[in-house]
């Protein structure tokens, strides 16, 4: 199962990283992923110059947004939409 975390410390969420976690459920929901992504939130990882931030797979993806997201996640998990 891949694993998407949204970091959702103050510096992350503040950039607009709550939004971008509600992308993400809806690009699950939208592509029928419910059971082959689990998504979670996370505490800062310090890197909060460079976010906001979320892990694929534990990959650090940086400068996210709630209109890039689906597209970062189709291309880090290989996805044919
Ligand atoms: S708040 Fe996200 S890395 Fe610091």
């Amino acid at each position: 199962m891949d694993k998407i975390t949204v970091c959702m410390g103050s510096s992350c969420f503040g950039k607009g990283n709550q939004a971008t976690a509600e992308a993400v459920m809806q690009f699950i929901q939208e592509h029928k992923l419910e059971d082959e992504i689990e998504v979670s939130g996370c505490l800062c990882s310090g890197h909060c110059a460079s976010g906001p931030n979320i892990l694929i797979n534990d990959k650090l993806i940086s400068d996210v947004s709630q209109q890039s997201i689906g597209a970062v996640i189709a291309q880090e998990l290989g996805l044919e939409l």
